[in-house]
């Protein structure tokens, strides 16, 4: 959490006096639909639907562009690991791409692994980075693919003027409490598309057949879930916003110092950003295994081959193509078989093991920055 404070908490005790809580009890003029229209307009999108987490947005995102059984999904080796489950959750399966220097899902592994079954894409924005979009775009109109950024970890960041999550069909946001922007749990959808919005609201709420909008909706309602927000988490988002593009710059600032002064060592390059101008998050990327183990261990920190769930050799659920019920496993549904072994993505462990995140020092001053790059160069 980068910052939270009174307007958050007074934006909660407004609601808790109001005694209303649930978003679609109050009628219109809410503080979840007043903190999407703010997002529309900041982030330049259509709409905006807020939902309970990173991984629901996800998974409303492709049962609303119609992914579903039968269905390959391309997403990257490194994400966190509900990337890759959430196209199981609408029946499809995914396919593990490599990453590249970026850290970001590689279009030339994604060109391979494509199939004739393959519907869509989910480039994952890891850590702040962006993934090359313009390619990424490119490959979808090629070859009739959706495209659902994930940018659960990236909200607000911008590629080449446009925000991420903006430039796919859809995009996914999570504001959980290690994002950008918080409510402690929770997420969006953002898409330019109207068909798609409506199908999102179907989805995320159970009951949208008996909602006002209803009646505008243009195809028959199909049986959703209930993914519904709070206006608790409404309101702390609606403030949250107003200090996003500050938090943005702020570790704008920082990174920019700290690329200047790597710049003066060859002991590890900064990685490669696809979109430099914007760029927020830092990474670096060493020559050698052993040159990477030797820096982490003399500063104490770790390589991103250790980040846990982050890597897919330890999503074992997935490798191993388990389901809660066996009629309702989505690898019974594949066109061809789907094959999963832990060396699938041998590029990604490379890199994963000579790269290390530099999470910004947000809460230093700037002679401080100054100071804490000039130490892991020294
Ligand atoms: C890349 C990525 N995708 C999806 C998610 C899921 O978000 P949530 O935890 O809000 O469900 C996360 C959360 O950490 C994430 O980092």
């Amino acid at each position: 959490m980068y910052e939270m404070g009174k307007a958050e908490i007074d934006a909660v005790i407004k609601v808790l006096k109001s005694r209303q809580f649930m978003r679609y009890r109050g009628g219109e003029g809410g503080f979840t639909e007043t903190f999407e229209r703010d997002l529309c307009a900041k982030f330049n999108v259509a709409h905006a639907l807020t939902v309970n987490s990173g991984t629901s947005a996800l998974i409303c995102a492709l049962a609303a562009m119609g992914v579903g059984p039968g269905d390959e999904v391309i997403v990257p080796a490194y994400t966190w690991v509900a990337s890759a489950l959430a196209p199981l959750a609408v029946g499809a399966v995914p396919v593990i791409a490599d990453i590249n220097d970026t850290l970001t899902i590689d279009p030339a592994d994604i060109e391979r692994k494509i199939t004739k079954y393959t519907k869509a894409i989910i480039p994952v924005h890891m850590i702040n980075l962006a993934c090359d979009m313009n390619a990424i775009m490119k490959l979808a109109k090629k070859y009739k693919l959706l495209v659902c950024e994930d940018a659960c970890q990236a909200v607000g960041v911008s590629y080449r003027g446009k925000r991420l999550g903006t430039i796919g069909h859809t995009g996914a946001y999570s504001f959980n409490q290690y994002k950008n922007i918080t409510c402690g749990e929770g997420g969006a959808v953002v898409t330019n598309d109207d068909r798609t919005y409506e199908r999102s609201l179907m989805y995320h709420d159970a009951g949208s057949f008996t909602r006002n909008y209803a009646s505008s909706v243009k195809e028959p309602f199909f049986p959703g879930v209930n993914y519904r927000v709070s206006e608790v988490q409404g309101a702390i988002m609606g403030e949250q916003l107003k200090r996003l593009d500050g938090i943005l710059a702020k570790l704008q600032e920082r990174r920019k110092i700290m690329v200047d002064i790597f710049a003066g060592t060859n002991k590890f390059k900064v990685a490669e950003h696809n979109a430099e101008a914007d760029a927020v998050g830092l990474a670096i990327i060493f020559d050698s295994q052993k040159e990477a183990q030797a820096f982490t261990k003399k500063h104490k920190t770790g390589l991103l081959i250790e980040t846990g769930r982050h890597v897919y050799t330890n999503w074992e659920p997935l490798l191993e193509q388990r389901s809660f019920h066996p009629k309702m496993n989505p690898f019974n549904w594949t066109q061809r078989k789907v094959v999963y072994t832990r060396d699938m993505c041998k590029p990604t462990l490379d890199i994963l093991a000579r790269a290390m995140n530099i999470g910004t020092p947000y809460n230093l001053n700037l002679k401080d920055v100054k100071a804490f790059a000039k130490k892991l160069i020294a």
